[in-house]
């Protein structure tokens, strides 16, 4: 019998895992703490969502070079991490509780938090630059790489998460907040999978509709995040629920209602299945998990 869709996402999250852990730096030397602090938070869990979407993009596109694919899945996956620990600091979200352990700045200070999540920045650069081999195919690794520096900056995740912690405690408008949840989320899962598609070798034209498909997959994905802040249980998801409301963010369900936002979620994951379908690429297992984290629980 086939395995179910759970039991395959669990499988691919393992296998990715391994692959995230074999590209961690040892814990040694004078920088020994900060770098504890970086694999605890990289080996503390997580949906590994960004790494595993850029994989399965790169082999829809028909990508098979893991040499090429599996440095850049490492960094994304640090890139996020990072962000992760800098968004629970004190001067952010202020949160205790991140992919059920204390967060990093609870175990190892502010200061290592801080300096950790500036590590893992800068690791993601160095560990993606490992893609890099002196052959041809180098000018798509470079295409790729600045993808990679652009997408978690000021004109993305930085940009949106400048926004957010200004809209605290004051009335936006909704544009303001699908500009912060298309950049502090969105940037990310479009740098995952639009990386995927450049390494094998998809057409710009092609690039762009990966581009749609995950700011859409991006947007719902924080629909769902504001949602589930609201519903759920930081026993179910492994870190603080109320954390939205503790700090007065805007969210989206704080503007539209919880059940709009529950239809929002569904509406902007069938824009992002009809321009998945666009592609044409029998792929379902993408398809699959595009429509299944519609519906997560954590
Ligand atoms: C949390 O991302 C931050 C958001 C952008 C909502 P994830 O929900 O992917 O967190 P992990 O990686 O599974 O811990
Ligand atoms: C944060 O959004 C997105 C990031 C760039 C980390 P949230 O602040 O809602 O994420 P959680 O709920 O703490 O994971
Ligand atoms: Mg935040
Ligand atoms: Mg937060
Ligand atoms: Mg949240």
């Amino acid at each position: 019998m086939e395995a179910s869709l759970k039991e395959k996402i669990e499988k691919r999250t393992k296998e990715v895992e391994e692959i995230l852990y074999s590209y961690l730096p040892e814990e040694e030397g004078y920088q020994k703490t900060v770098i504890s602090a970086m694999n605890y938070t990289m080996r503390a869990g997580g949906k590994r969502l960004r790494p595993m979407l850029m994989d399965e993009t790169y082999r829809m596109f028909g990508g098979t070079d893991r040499a090429l694919i599996e440095p850049f899945m490492a960094a994304i996956e640090m890139i996020h991490t990072y962000s992760l620990i800098h968004d629970d600091l004190p001067a952010l979200d202020n949160d205790d509780y991140r992919r059920g352990r204390k967060t990093a700045h609870v175990v190892y200070g502010e200061a290592m938090a801080i300096l950790a999540g500036d590590a893992l920045l800068n690791y993601a650069f160095e560990t993606a630059s490992k893609a890099f081999r002196g052959t041809e195919e180098d000018i798509r690794t470079a295409r790729a790489f600045a993808i990679l520096t652009r997408k978690p900056g000021i004109y993305g995740m930085i940009g949106g998460q400048t926004a957010d912690v200004e809209s605290e405690q004051r009335e936006i408008p909704f544009e303001e907040l699908l500009f912060i949840h298309e950049n502090k989320t969105a940037a990310l899962i479009e740098c995952a999978m639009m990386i995927g598609a450049v390494l094998a070798g998809a057409s710009q034209e092609e690039v762009a509709t990966v581009e749609q498909i995950a700011r859409k997959t991006g947007v719902a994905f924080q629909i769902q995040d504001d949602i589930l802040d609201l519903t759920s249980t930081q026993e179910e998801l492994g870190k603080p629920v109320g954390s939205d409301e503790k700090n007065e963010k805007n969210t989206y369900v704080s503007m539209k209602g919880l059940e709009q936002s529950g239809k929002d979620v569904i509406q902007y994951t069938k824009e992002a299945i009809d321009a998945f379908d666009s592609l044409h690429r029998d792929y379902p297992f993408l398809r699959d998990l595009l429509l299944y984290l519609s519906g997560r629980k954590k």
